[in-house]
């Protein structure tokens, strides 16, 4: 088990990818601290992790990531339930669809608010319990951006907005708090079969192709928890390479993918862009055609 004894905090975690990851990281023996709005979408996550059999903890607690003194009690209460933090992801986010001349200003409001202001209380609550002391287990915060950061769509510029903006707050963070052993990195999916793309429709089996389902980002996020990412910090992680390297994976032969060192030769033969694009991450590459073996 990858995470085994961890305490790890998802916010966003009643649905879509933040539920999906917290699924995981309980797989791999996380305890998790688990919050978003909605609490029957809280309650059924849990119930799916103790469903599991792993015996892990599952705490849950309702909050507004908009509402600081909601995010400081939720945090408190997640530290007295699990002890001190290993891990926060920062997930929670909204989006609005409209031309900018046509968004209610107060929507443009609430996604800036969720998607940046939700991130920094989600900093500033965890930071007291992440477990600051050991440089060989360094504490992890991973923010949920967006490949909309660079590739704009049209259509979502407050979504956009938030999504640049919390690029500068992660790299921030970076900067100021690897001295205190907190790595900060960041996850920018593209698209993803959830609410937030779908609404109403999301999981109904009909999702346009390209579109991930949310199981497909967990070892992204496992990774970025992991061991084997200790050294890892300030990295804009876009899951687009490694899916691309994932389909490389599927159709190539048995003897071509028994180890990173052959792949990688066989992943350069193939796409040399590719190759590129994914060396410069280290170990995820490795890790990624482990998982997809
Ligand atoms: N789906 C995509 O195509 C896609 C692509 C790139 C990045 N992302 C990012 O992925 C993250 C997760 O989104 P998702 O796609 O999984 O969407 P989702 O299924 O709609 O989930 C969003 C989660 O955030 C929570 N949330 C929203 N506003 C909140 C608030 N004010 N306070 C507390 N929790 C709040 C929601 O719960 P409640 O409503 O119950 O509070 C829900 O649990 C977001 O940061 C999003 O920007 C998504």
């Amino acid at each position: 088990m990858l995470l085994k004894g961890k305490n790890i905090v998802i916010t966003g975690a009643g649905r879509g990818i933040g539920r999906a990851v917290a699924i995981a990281c309980a797989k791999e023996g996380a305890n998790v601290g688990l919050t978003s709005r909605t609490i029957e979408q809280l309650n059924a996550v849990k119930e799916e992790i103790e469903g599991l059999g792993t015996d892990v903890n599952c705490i849950i607690k309702s909050a507004d990531i908009t509402r600081l003194t909601e995010v400081l009690e939720t945090f408190m209460t997640f530290h007295g339930e699990l002890g001190q933090l290993n891990g926060v992801i920062a997930n929670a986010g909204a989006s609005w669809r409209a031309s900018v001349h046509e968004v209610p200003p107060e929507k443009f409001e609430m996604v800036i608010n969720t998607n940046i202001l939700g991130v920094f209380y989600t900093f500033r609550a965890a930071y007291p319990y992440l477990k600051r002391d050991d440089k060989n287990d360094k504490a992890r915060f991973i923010i949920t951006g967006s490949a909309v950061y660079p590739s704009v769509m049209g259509g979502f510029s407050s979504y956009t907005a938030s999504k640049y903006g919390v690029v500068g707050l992660q790299r921030e963070l970076a900067t100021e708090y690897k001295k205190e052993n907190i790595l900060v990195n960041m996850i920018l999916p593209m698209q993803v079969d959830t609410k937030l793309l779908r609404g109403r429709r999301a999981g109904d089996g009909n999702k346009p192709s390209g579109v991930l389902n949310p199981e497909d980002l967990n070892d992204y996020y496992l990774f970025v928890l992991s061991y084997e990412a200790n050294r890892v910090n300030d990295e804009l992680i876009y899951p687009s390479n490694f899916e691309a390297m994932k389909m490389i994976i599927k159709e190539a032969p048995e003897e071509k993918k028994e180890d990173w060192d052959t792949f990688k030769v066989f992943l350069e033969e193939k796409s040399p862009n590719l190759y590129n694009n994914v060396k410069k991450y280290g170990k995820l590459g490795e890790f990624i055609l482990n998982r997809s073996k």
